[in-house]
């Protein structure tokens, strides 16, 4: 069965004070929706997946050490395994430091850092040998959906930077559908849109990987989600969860969010 997955990506917010309390809020408001009247055992919640600046991550995943179903990943990795990349942080780190996911391709970084499909491809080599998930971001910017090329820019994103993988490799991976124009903005991809987007990611890898591997594969949708949108846009056949910046600051709104998925 495709995973559901709420993830929660924090980027350069938080002080670790501030950051140590949204952990300790966040396992409280879990706690509370698990142990809700619709806690079943056939629907377990979705998976949590905390994106918390690199410094931060080994005080995030103390907090949640012995806690099922919660996950702390880093916002991203070096392409080498190691050397003189003096401020940079490699796989193998994040790893060896109980890290489980890392983002690759977000578009801040490939906007603000110059990243580009070759590079992403080499993130997510990395990210895979050291047995890190690759939560891989993709998404067209504003003057690209108004020209219409928005699934052609979508299609060379996922071809250049991921389908260099094998089958079990691709398994072991998650796709974020995040559009730029939607990051931040408060503007949102409608339900319509996001769903169109997810179920052309989806036979993209269809037909380079086959039927079962598009059938679990988990894509996420990013940009400008919500506590109130949340419901609509993870109703859509192909949306799985989702991929949260502003409100995965909010404990309120984050709970919220995983509770939507669970529900929807
Ligand atoms: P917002 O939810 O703040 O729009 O950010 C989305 C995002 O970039 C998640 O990676």
């Amino acid at each position: 069965m495709r995973k559901r997955i709420v993830a929660g990506n924090w980027k350069m917010n938080l002080s670790l004070d501030e950051a140590m309390a949204l952990a300790n809020e966040l396992k409280v408001k879990i706690d509370a929706l698990r142990g809700s009247a619709v806690a079943e055992e056939d629907n377990p919640l979705p998976e949590v997946v905390l994106f918390p600046p690199y410094v931060y991550i080994t005080r995030i995943l103390d907090m949640f050490s012995g806690y099922k179903g919660v996950w702390v990943g880093s916002q991203n990795c070096h392409h080498e395994e190691q050397g003189a990349y003096t401020g940079e942080v490699a796989s193998l780190m994040i790893r060896s430091a109980g890290a489980s996911h890392v983002i690759i391709g977000h578009s801040e970084r490939r906007s603000q850092f110059g990243e580009d499909d070759a590079l992403l491809a080499r993130k997510t080599k990395q990210a895979l040998k050291n047995g890190l998930t690759p939560v891989f971001c993709c998404g067209e910017m504003l003057p690209e959906r108004e020209a219409g090329t928005h699934f052609g820019v979508v299609t060379e994103q996922l071809k250049n930077g991921l389908f260099w993988m094998d089958e079990s490799q691709l398994a072991k991976t998650v796709i974020a559908y995040e559009p730029v124009w939607a990051i931040g903005t408060g503007v949102t991809a409608s339900p319509d849109q996001a769903q169109e987007m997810h179920a052309h990611i989806r036979k993209l890898v269809a037909g380079t990987y086959g039927e079962p591997s598009a059938e679990n594969m988990t894509i996420l949708y990013g940009g400008s989600c919500n506590a109130k949108n949340a419901t609509d846009l993870f109703s859509q056949p192909d949306v799985d969860g989702g991929l949260i910046g502003g409100a995965s600051l909010k404990a309120d709104d984050f709970s919220r969010i995983i509770q939507s998925l669970w529900t929807t």
